[in-house]
Formats: C-alpha cells, structure tokens, sequence
C-alpha cells in the first residue's frame, strides 16, 4: 500500500489533511494523526470492523483494549453510561490534555475497543489537528499509540513511517509531539481510582482535584490483568536498557565492565553528569526538567535504535512526582 504523508505546517495545508484524514476514517479506514502525547493510529470507535483493522495493523493482541478520543465533554458523555462527579472534576481541570479517563462503557462502543471488558478509556486530546478531526467526523477515535505491538511509541510522523509505512494509507505530519509520553491512565470505575499507567499528569495533581487516589500496583499485586500497559515489560527500545547513576566517567565505566559490559559499544543518555563523548559509542544529553525530558525521551530512544544500539545507559531521573510518568517507562524499557 502506498502511504500517503502529509504536512499541515499552513493553514491551507491543515485544512486539506483534515479532509483528506476525515474521508478515510468515513470509509471505516485507519490513518495515523498526531496527538500532543504520541501518534496515534485512529480509526472510527464506532465502528467494529474499521477499530479491527487497527489490532491487525499493529500486531496488538485483541486482550489490550484502545482509547477513545473525543472532541469536548459532550462527546465522552455518550462514550459512557455513567459520567462521575470526579470525571467532570478531572475533565475541567486537565482535559484537552494528557489524561485518560476508564469509565463505564455506553453501549455504542464496540466490544473490541474495550477488549470486551465493561469501561472504557476516554480522553479529550489537546493537539489542535486530531480535534478538529473529530469534531468533523463526528464520531470519537479509537487510537492506540501508532508503533507495532511492543515498540516504542512514535513521537513524529518519521517515526510512524519506519513502523507502519506501507501498511496504512495516511500519516499526517503535526511536528513533534509536545508531551512525548503516553497519558496518564486513570481507573475511575474503582474505589479509590487507580492510576493504571503513570504520565505527565501525575498522582499529586490528580489527588488535588479528586482526593484519594491509588498510586500504580506492581505485576506482582495484579494478578489479573486490567490494563496491558502496565506490563511490565512494554515500550521497549530494541537494545538493552540500564538505568543507572554515576559519580564521573571511571565510575560509569567501571559498572558497565563489572557488568561485562563493553562502554565502547555503549550509547549514553545524560542529564546531569554528561560523560565525554570519546569513551562510549554515543553519548546525548537530555535536558533536567521532566517535561522537556519526556519531550525528548523517545526520540533519543528510536535514534539509539536507528544507530543500531546494543546497549543504552540512561542516567537516573529524580525522584520527585512529576517525574514519575518517565520513570515509569525507563522502569518499562529497562524490563
Ligand atoms: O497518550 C496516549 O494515551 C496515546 C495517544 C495516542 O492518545 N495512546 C496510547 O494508547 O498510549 P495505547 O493503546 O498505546 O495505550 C493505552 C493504554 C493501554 O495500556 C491500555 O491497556 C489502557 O490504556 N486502556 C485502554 N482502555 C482501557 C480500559 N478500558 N481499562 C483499562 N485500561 C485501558
Ligand atoms: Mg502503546
């Protein structure tokens, strides 16, 4: 299949991807659109048959059930059968944005978007091309993150047309995705909610709008599954990935010998104390501030893979809350 990828940097451009993104989805096909969180490969979340193409398109096992995105709290209204006070709370203060919100499904959503369970994750995203995409269709969006199964999240359409070029028929261009890490997946079906997948949006914030919350459950605690993203392996880079601190140069190097493990052939993603460049096969510095790091994250992950990276050595971020979401996926990578 020939993949069309278009731009929307004019306004004439945006219009015309709009169009274009809108008659596909209406003819029940799947296209990739960006989100400020991460491409997303969306099809109509109405529609049974069009949400199946997206599991066979990104090997997804069917057990993983898929966001709907909409356009405004009217929208995720009929997305749902019961629309919670703390869900009205949460809309108003973090929505459009980087939150998913897991509620009861109204029965107009299919039941492969839910995996056939009875909630569904709804979340109202704050890139200006996908919503207006919606608001034209005026269906929601079923739209996992846009990689193959198991691979790191795309962050620019380059990244979507490495994984899924040729296998759909649009990828929209909307610039580098501002968030960088997939949204906070909050449980509101239980009590207290659950954080089922940490993000930018994190516990504290959360807790200040809705009270008490339940921080994220280790696979241990989880014996039955509710959300396949906590796995604990998942959004993996294909090299392997260590987390680690260091006090200088001979002190990294000396872990990753005692490890045995060669610095030579190592790629070092630094934030604080940079390493220099001559000992190690790549060294990056990554800015130290949780948003520009998240940012930055996948895009140093997928150039890592690109450069045919065996071995990755992150540094350690801080352990304050908002830098949660990113410990989280380094936790993930590093599995
Ligand atoms: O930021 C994001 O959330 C991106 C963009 C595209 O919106 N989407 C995304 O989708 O990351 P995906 O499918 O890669 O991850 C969705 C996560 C999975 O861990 C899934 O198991 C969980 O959300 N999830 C979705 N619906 C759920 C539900 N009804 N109950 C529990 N977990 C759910
Ligand atoms: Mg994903």
């Amino acid at each position: 299949m020939n993949t069309e990828i278009l731009s929307t940097h004019t306004p004439e451009l945006f219009q015309k991807a709009v169009r274009r993104a809108v008659e596909l989805l209406r003819a029940g096909e799947v296209v990739a659109l960006p989100t400020e969180t991460v491409y997303g490969l969306a099809a109509n979340a109405l529609d049974e048959k069009a949400v199946a193409k997206i599991f066979q398109i990104k090997g997804r096992p069917a057990n993983n059930p898929i966001i709907v995105h909409v356009a405004g709290n009217e929208m995720a209204k009929r997305c749902v059968n019961h629309w919670s006070e703390p869900a009205d709370k949460l809309s108003q203060s973090f929505w459009p944005g980087p939150l998913t919100l897991v509620l009861p499904r109204a029965k107009e959503i299919p039941g492969n978007v839910t995996a056939g369970g009875e909630t569904v994750g709804v979340r109202w995203p704050g890139h200006p091309f996908i919503q207006a995409v919606i608001r034209e269709c005026g269906f929601p969006l079923a739209a996992p993150s846009a990689n193959l199964s198991n691979q790191i999240s795309p962050t620019n359409a380059e990244h979507v047309r490495q994984q899924l070029g040729g296998k759909i028929p649009l990828i929209v261009d909307g610039a580098q995705s501002q968030v960088g890490i997939e949204s906070t997946v909050l449980d509101l079906s239980v009590s207290p909610p659950q954080i089922l997948r940490p993000g930018m949006i994190h516990a504290e914030s959360l807790a200040a709008v809705i009270g008490n919350i339940q921080h994220p459950t280790s696979d241990a605690q989880h014996p039955k599954l509710k959300s396949p993203g906590l796995l604990k392996k998942h959004y993996s880079p294909k090299a392997k990935l260590l987390v680690l601190n260091w006090k200088d140069d001979a002190d990294l190097k000396s872990q990753l010998v005692t490890r045995h493990l060669s610095p030579a052939t190592c790629f070092v993603i630094a934030h604080t104390k940079i390493p220099s460049g001559e000992n190690f096969a790549g060294v990056s510095v990554i800015p130290h501030d949780a948003e520009a790091f998240a940012r930055a994250l996948y895009a140093e992950l997928h150039r890592c893979d690109e450069a045919g990276a065996k071995l990755i050595v992150v540094e350690r971020p801080p352990e304050s809350p908002e830098w949660s979401g990113v410990a989280d996926r380094l936790r993930r990578a590093a599995a």
